[in-house]
């Protein structure tokens, strides 16, 4: 589908938003900012022409935002197929999947009409990936609603649903057409997905940008969210750019997740993702300094960020358990596996290391 108008200026939510587009195998914009959903029908017409759109929502979001969306594409002429499935991460699997294309085919929804994933990261990815296959290829928008769909899994095109064998296990990249990212949703997000999400805020300051962590030290990020959300955009948007389709740079934004997706999975998935990610943040920080691997012991700075938005920063699994798990991880390559490394407050770098080397690592400190 082509680019029509990408010009917002007569839209009057656009004034106060920010914008910041990324230029991958599609180029698009992510527009952050308030009272955006009332004008999605505006925004969705400058870049697409569609006949129909499918609204995909699970069932806490739908009763929540659905409707405003669909208000404003009807206002558009744009003719409106709602489809709710059931929240949570277990509705992340190939049969929602195939209930979601059977319903876009069942409506007859062709190739020029539109599918937009309405709600957190679950509803992403499991629309993205509908969105990719169906028909080869649908026109895709996404309107996230959690602070980690905003900051992450909105931008960046990986898609996927999760197979009995692990997470995200079947997927594509397939870049959205648009990210309309309207920040007064975040108003309703339960407080531990608020924290959840913050760990990936907190971790985008750990990776590259020292004025956003000190922002996040010293100031309430909830009275900040359009320029807290845009900064961590941008940074993801330049990884992205730099290596869509993840074989080098962008495994940056991997920056806490190796040891926390083993902690995630140890726990029963008991420890929610964003606190294990606050956990193997911290602990991949500890663990480099006392490896001397960093010169500049930045893990105290860390650690009292993460506590200040309500995140764990230990745990008391065995290690041993735990390395067992990152070994079975996809992100293991033979036999090295590359950990995201902070050397400063804004200023991370790729480490390869033996995987037979990984237990010591993270030995260094309590876990
Ligand atoms: P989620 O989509 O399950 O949302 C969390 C919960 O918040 C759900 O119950 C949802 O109904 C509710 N919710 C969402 N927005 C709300 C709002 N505004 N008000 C009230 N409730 C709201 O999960 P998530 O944390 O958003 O995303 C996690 C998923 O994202 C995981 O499956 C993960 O694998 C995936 N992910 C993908 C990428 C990517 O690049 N594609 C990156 C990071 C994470
Ligand atoms: N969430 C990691 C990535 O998009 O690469």
């Amino acid at each position: 589908m082509q680019t029509i108008d990408a010009s917002y200026s007569s839209i009057p939510s656009a004034a106060s938003a920010r914008i910041v587009t990324v230029s991958a195998s599609r180029t698009y914009d992510v527009i952050v900012g308030q009272n955006l959903l009332a004008d999605a029908g505006r925004y969705l017409r400058r870049v697409v022409s569609p006949a129909s759109a499918v609204i995909v929502a699970d069932n806490c979001v739908a009763p929540l935002y659905s409707h405003i969306v669909a208000a404003s594409l009807e206002a558009e002429g744009i003719r409106v197929l709602p489809y709710v499935f059931p929240q949570g991460e277990a509705s992340k699997n190939p049969n929602e999947l195939f209930r979601l294309l059977e319903f876009l085919a069942e409506n007859a929804v062709t190739r020029t009409d539109l599918i937009i994933a309405l709600g957190g990261g679950v509803t992403g990815d499991l629309t993205g990936f509908a969105a990719s296959i169906y028909l080869r290829g649908t026109a895709f928008v996404q309107i996230p609603t959690s602070l980690l769909a905003a900051v992450d899994s909105s931008v960046g095109g990986k898609t996927a649903v999760n197979l009995e064998a692990g997470k995200n296990l079947a997927g594509s990249f397939f870049q959205p057409h648009l990210v309309l990212c309207d920040t007064d949703t975040l108003a309703t997000l339960p407080s531990r997905e608020f924290a959840c999400g913050m760990a990936e805020v907190i971790k985008y300051g750990v990776l590259s940008d020292a004025a956003l962590f000190q922002l996040l030290e010293q100031e309430d990020a909830r009275n900040h969210l359009d320029s807290v959300i845009s900064r961590c955009v941008a940074i993801k948007k330049d990884l992205v750019m730099a290596d869509e389709f993840d074989t080098g740079s962008r495994q940056l934004l991997n920056l806490g997740h190796t040891l926390g997706h083993a902690v995630e999975k140890y726990s029963h998935f008991q420890i929610s993702h964003g606190q294990a990610v606050a956990i193997g943040l911290s602990a991949v920080a500890r663990c480099a300094y006392a490896a001397g691997l960093t010169k500049e012991d930045c893990a105290g700075r860390i650690e009292s960020v993460l506590t200040r938005y309500g995140l764990p920063v230990h745990c008391d699994y065995p290690i041993r358990e735990l390395c067992q798990i990152i070994l079975k991880d996809k992100k293991r390559t033979g036999e090295t596996i590359r950990l995201a490394i902070p050397r400063r407050i804004g200023d991370t770098f790729l480490y390869s290391m033996p995987v037979n080397g990984l237990e010591e690592f993270f030995s260094h400190t309590n876990v």
